[in-house]
């Protein structure tokens, strides 16, 4: 286990298939200090737990309506101060800051909740450097227009694009196989039946599970990467993306390591 020298605030992307779940499953395991923080999650948790926040988030799907960018931002920001790993408080520096003072705002507050632009913040926080402050966010942004309204506010470190040829991805779910009844999962590359087309334990016929057909794939991969390629070219001009290229998770994970602890670990920038 390693100890990180400073704050890691990172984001993986990834197109669907690529094994972006597994890569931060085992940053999370190796390095201790990193959480995972998740807009779905959080988003779940608020609206359990009827908070100003989750109210407000709950009749807006119930509207039918998606849940605002700005409305996500709250969550994320919300969590972290709770953490005690951003700050909205201004540094009392000078006499008349008491005026910045008065306009800071409670993210706790029903105004914080229903103010219109976190933009409008009057003083941006501060995120800790310490390095326990560590997090993989996911699931936000998706959007370059989500990653630019992010970065008045959290300060992304490092942008990991896991790349695997598509033909890759594609291959891998034509082999994917299923047992329905079971739920057993089985792949001709890695895990093949002992009988092709047959579950082991009761032989019964495998099948595919209804979205592994190739078209609802091809529609997924282009999706992906019509949305993606802003968002990681404006995080290329920040100048925190790092690419990794791999055909199989376990061909990554160790570039990652590697990447990760060069910038977080020996803390070379
Ligand atoms: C193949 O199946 C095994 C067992 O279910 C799984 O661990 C592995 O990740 C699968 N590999 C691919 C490439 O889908
Ligand atoms: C990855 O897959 C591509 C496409 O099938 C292949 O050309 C390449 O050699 C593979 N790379 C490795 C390291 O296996």
């Amino acid at each position: 286990m390693k100890q990180l020298s400073k704050a890691a605030r990172i984001i993986l992307v990834g197109a669907p298939g690529v094994g972006k779940g597994t890569q931060a499953e085992r940053l999370l395991q190796r390095f201790p200090q990193l959480s995972a923080i998740s807009s779905g999650d959080l988003l779940r948790d608020n609206v359990k737990n009827q908070t100003p926040l989750g109210i407000k988030a709950e009749s807006t799907m119930k509207s039918g309506s998606l849940v605002p960018d700005a409305m996500i931002l709250r969550l994320i920001l919300h969590e972290l101060k709770s953490r005690g790993w951003l700050s909205t408080t201004p540094q009392p520096l000078t006499l008349s800051s008491s005026s910045a003072i008065a306009q800071e705002h409670d993210f706790d507050s029903d105004s914080f909740v229903t103010s219109p632009s976190l933009a409008e913040l009057a003083i941006p926080p501060r995120t800790s450097n310490d390095p326990s402050a560590s997090f993989i966010l996911d699931g936000f942004p998706r959007t370059a227009g989500q990653a630019y309204q992010l970065d008045n506010l959290i300060p992304i470190n490092l942008v990991v694009s896991l790349r695997t040829p598509f033909e890759v991805i594609l291959e891998r779910i034509a082999g994917r196989w299923v047992h329905a009844p079971s739920g057993r999962v089985y792949n001709t590359t890695f895990n093949a039946p002992k009988v092709p087309g047959r579950d082991d334990i009761t032989g019964e016929k495998l099948t595919k599970r209804a979205d592994d057909d190739e078209e609802t794939w091809v529609k997924r991969l282009r999706k992906f990467e019509e949305t993606s390629e802003p968002l990681l070219e404006h995080y290329a001009k920040k100048g925190v993306l790092w690419e990794v290229q791999g055909n199989s998770s376990d061909e990554i994970s160790p570039k990652l390591f590697e990447e990760f602890e060069r910038r977080f670990v020996d803390g070379v920038e």
